[in-house]
């Protein structure tokens, strides 16, 4: 048996694509229909409640593809949302922090380990409790870093400023002589190679690669792989798609075009 039906993917805005580039790359059958919630983004300053409310109507409006699965290619709603509102829903909702939180631990040899995430994901202590909850002896040094979505979202990436912002942020990571990063915000694997480059120590985590692997595994439990490649990848924005379009071929290197999405009724 096999399944046809799309896989939903959904982020603030561009960067799901990290997690979509994984996807296409080790589950190329997969026929994805993304929607980036490029009018509310940035959700790391938002509220729970806005990003409860943000994530029910992305996954309510994935629904009408008849997809099989939903990946919360985000880590704030994975956060924030997906506790409370994952069973709500008749298909799997998967998240992105417990695979981060199995690969950074894969990789931890000794000391505290760090994670870069939004303001919202950090004041949630997901990361911190989860990995606390996997291995006792683990501290998270957790670092906020509310300009780089707006940067990345913007395009406003230009020398020297993405360096000084970068230093600002690796500092206490240095402080703590962490050997982890946790990439834990979906838009940041963008700046890996610049951040890899300021801190050759430090081994970087993408939680996007463990999550393909989970969403393989929760395909193959119930014979839900796709049988033959599919229509690849289609994309909705809540914002200016000529905008996602731009960043895209910037950041991905492809021009994606996506369509508008309207959502259901303006909530603020
Ligand atoms: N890319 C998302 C995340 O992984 C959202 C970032 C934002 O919109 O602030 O957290």
């Amino acid at each position: 048996m096999s399944d046809a039906r799309p896989i939903g993917v959904y982020d603030s805005g561009v960067g799901g694509l990290t997690v979509v580039k994984q996807l296409e790359e080790n589950l190329p059958e997969e026929h994805i229909i993304y929607v980036g919630d490029t009018a509310k983004a940035p959700y790391g300053e938002k509220t729970a409640e806005q990003i409860r409310q943000y994530s029910r109507e992305i996954i309510t409006f994935l629904l009408e593809f008849d997809v099989k699965l939903v990946l919360a290619a985000c880590n704030t709603s994975s956060a924030l949302a997906l506790p409370e509102i994952q069973e709500e829903f008749p298909v799997p909702v998967v998240g992105v922090i417990e695979p981060g939180v199995r690969a950074a631990l894969r990789h931890h040899r000794k000391g505290p380990i760090a994670l870069w995430a939004t303001e919202a994901t950090v004041a949630s202590g997901v990361y911190s409790q989860k990995l606390k909850a996997a291995n006792p002896g683990v501290e998270t040094v957790a670092v906020p870093c509310p300009k780089l979505v707006p940067m990345i979202e913007s395009g406003r990436l230009e020398e020297p400023n993405l360096t000084q912002v970068l230093e600002e942020y690796l500092e206490p990571v240095r402080q703590a002589q962490a050997e982890i990063l946790i990439l834990g915000c979906t838009h940041y694997p963008f700046l890996a190679p610049r951040i890899q480059a300021l801190a050759p120590e430090l081994t970087l985590i993408d939680p996007a690669i463990e999550t393909v692997g989970e969403v393989r595994r929760r395909l193959e439990e119930t014979d839900g792989l796709s049988p033959a490649r599919g229509r690849g990848s289609e994309y909705y924005v809540s914002g200016d798609p000529g905008h996602f379009a731009a960043r895209s071929q910037v950041l991905a290197g492809k021009v994606l075009q996506p369509r508008q999405w309207n959502r259901p009724r303006e909530c603020d």
